[in-house]
């Protein structure tokens, strides 16, 4: 059975802004990779490289980024969406693409450490019209829920005030073009989006079989600051360490990462951490879970369980940066002036917390 793969790209981001103000969700580094790559990457080695990427306003950022996926050993084509009207919105859109092909949708923001190869395998026997994952969560109330009848999928519910079970759908789907027809039957949510839990709903209750696929390694929707800095701990334990970068004066603990022309002068570094290429790190403090960019400097300063996107600076400050992740090219420092004083200049819907 030839697969096709589609992964859906594009959406509003509102929850990781200002960040998606001006870049695409999808292209912030999980460990210093694009949390996309990590999707392409589980697609392709479940043997599926075909795969159609869906995007919005961001598009030209994430082709600038993916290119013609030959790089990750995949064919991408770019589909557009016009507007992000929701996850069975964006299966009609690449219709056209997608033809009469099987497919695995992926949510491109999406993380799973054990990858989706179980998942294809199982939908490769032929036996349902739909696979969907799942997997027990301790607050099934905020995520779409799964209620089964032996070993089929029954109904679905979207943020249940009262799940019925705690079976969460995790963001990766196998759909047979039968999914099409449902799609274009349903009406929009409350929330004005044509929801994919509502499509499937309408294969079940037209007669198709749905089953289960239940994830057990740990899955991440990176779509929150909280669940992206929680993704980079998860991939930065997994990391093998690495030191191609310069080292003087400085300790080093644990596993880090220094990539090619990185230095570290007068500095401690405690893994796990990874630490880009032309990163400046200088009479400073790295801690555990810290994903430093490309070009950033670190400077008189001490951080920890961050992630600092390229090129931006955090110099000369009295307290750690923790639990922060910080736009490219922004700068974080004690200025000289008088009076002394808070001086920004912030983008919209950005957060500061002073200590
Ligand atoms: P979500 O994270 O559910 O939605 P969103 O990106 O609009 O984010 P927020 O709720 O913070 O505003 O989307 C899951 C993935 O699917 C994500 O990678 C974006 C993508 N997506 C589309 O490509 N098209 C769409 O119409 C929607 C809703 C999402």
């Amino acid at each position: 059975m030839t697969l096709k793969g589609l992964v859906l790209s594009g959406g509003a981001g509102t929850r990781l802004r200002p960040i998606t103000h001006t870049s695409a969700k999808q292209l912030v580094p999980v460990a210093n990779k694009p949390v996309l790559f990590y999707g392409l990457e589980a697609l392709r080695d479940a043997g599926v490289t075909d795969i159609g990427i869906v995007v919005g306003d961001t598009q030209d950022e994430i082709e600038a980024a993916v290119g013609d996926g030959s790089a990750l050993g995949i064919s991408a084509t770019y589909i557009r969406q016009e507007a992000p009207l929701g996850l069975a919105h964006a299966v009609l859109t690449a219709e056209e693409f997608l033809g009469d092909s099987s497919f695995v949708m992926y949510l491109g923001d999406n993380l799973l450490r054990d990858g989706i190869t179980a998942l294809v395998d199982q939908f490769r026997r032929g036996e349902c019209d739909a696979l969907i994952q799942l997997q027990r969560v301790p607050d099934p109330e905020s995520y779409g829920v799964a209620e089964l009848d032996g070993d089929r999928v029954v109904r679905l519910v979207e943020k249940p005030a009262e799940p019925a079970s705690d079976l969460a759908l995790v963001g990766v789907y196998m759909f047979t073009p039968a999914i099409f027809d449902s799609a274009k039957a349903i009406s929009p949510s409350a929330r004005g989006e044509l929801e994919i839990t509502d499509a499937i709903q309408h294969l079940i209750d037209s007669g198709l079989r749905v089953d289960p696929h239940e994830v057990t390694g740990w899955w991440k929707d990176t779509g929150r600051l909280d669940d992206m800095l929680e993704a980079n701990r998860l991939i930065l334990d997994v990391l093998p360490a690495r030191m191609d970068g310069e080292v003087r004066d400085s300790v080093i603990e644990g596993r880090v990462v220094l990539e090619e022309g990185a230095r570290v002068i007068d500095s401690s570094v405690r893994g796990p951490a990874i630490i880009g290429a032309g990163a400046v790190v200088e009479n400073a403090y790295i801690g555990p879970y810290s994903a430093i960019s490309p070009g950033v400097t670190v400077r008189n300063a001490e951080v920890e369980h961050s992630i600092l996107l390229a090129d931006s600076r955090i110099e000369d400050l009295d307290a750690r940066v923790e639990s922060s992740l910080v736009g490219r090219g922004t700068t974080i420092r004690r200025g000289t002036e008088r009076p002394r004083a808070y001086r920004f200049m912030v983008g919209d819907s950005s957060e500061i917390k002073l200590a």
